[in-house]
């Protein structure tokens, strides 16, 4: 019998949970899927605020997904301490996502999650931060969404070839 790995998690992290985090997390799954490596991957996602906590993902961020084929699953939850040891990796869709975390890791002496930009996985865009799309246009969900898939499918490449560092 073969030892098996046991799944990488990997956590999306934005404002509300509601438009770029839950975008992230459905990407990552559906490139994963599509490649029959569900087992390998535990994936969520959250919010530096609790303000949507329960809610689905907003409709405007739903569609522009389904127009694309990817299913929007999941409910907004707040981030927690306990994040930054139940995930491998918390991928920050911007530079004020980021420092929260950081500042959580301050005071958490146990966490252990490497907590990135996730920008810094994408390779066809030059953008350093995933912009928050909830007060824009239409433009801004499709925009979401070409950087998720940009940095997504990059970073399973990386894992697949045993190159994240
Ligand atoms: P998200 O977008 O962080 O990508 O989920 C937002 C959702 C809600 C709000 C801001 C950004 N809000 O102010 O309620």
């Amino acid at each position: 019998m073969e030892l098996s790995e046991p799944p990488l998690r990997l956590l999306f992290v934005c404002l509300g949970n509601i438009c770029r985090s839950p975008s992230g997390e459905n990407v990552m799954r559906s490139l994963v899927e599509a490649e029959g490596l569900e087992d390998s991957f535990q994936i969520d996602s959250a919010g530096t605020i609790g303000f949507h906590t329960g809610n689905p993902p907003d409709h405007r961020m739903t569609q522009a997904a389904q127009n694309r084929g990817i299913e929007m699953k999941g409910r907004a939850r707040q981030v927690k301490a306990n994040d930054l040891i139940d995930f491998d990796w918390v991928f920050a869709m911007d530079h004020e996502n980021f420092s929260e975390l950081k500042s959580i890791e301050k005071s958490s002496p146990d966490a252990t999650a490497k907590i990135v930009l996730f920008c810094d996985f994408c390779e066809d865009h030059a953008e350093k931060e995933v912009p928050d799309p909830y007060y824009g246009g239409p433009e801004g969900f499709e925009k979401v969404l070409d950087l998720l898939e940009d940095g997504c499918s990059n970073f399973l490449n990386k894992w697949k070839e045993g190159n994240l560092s």
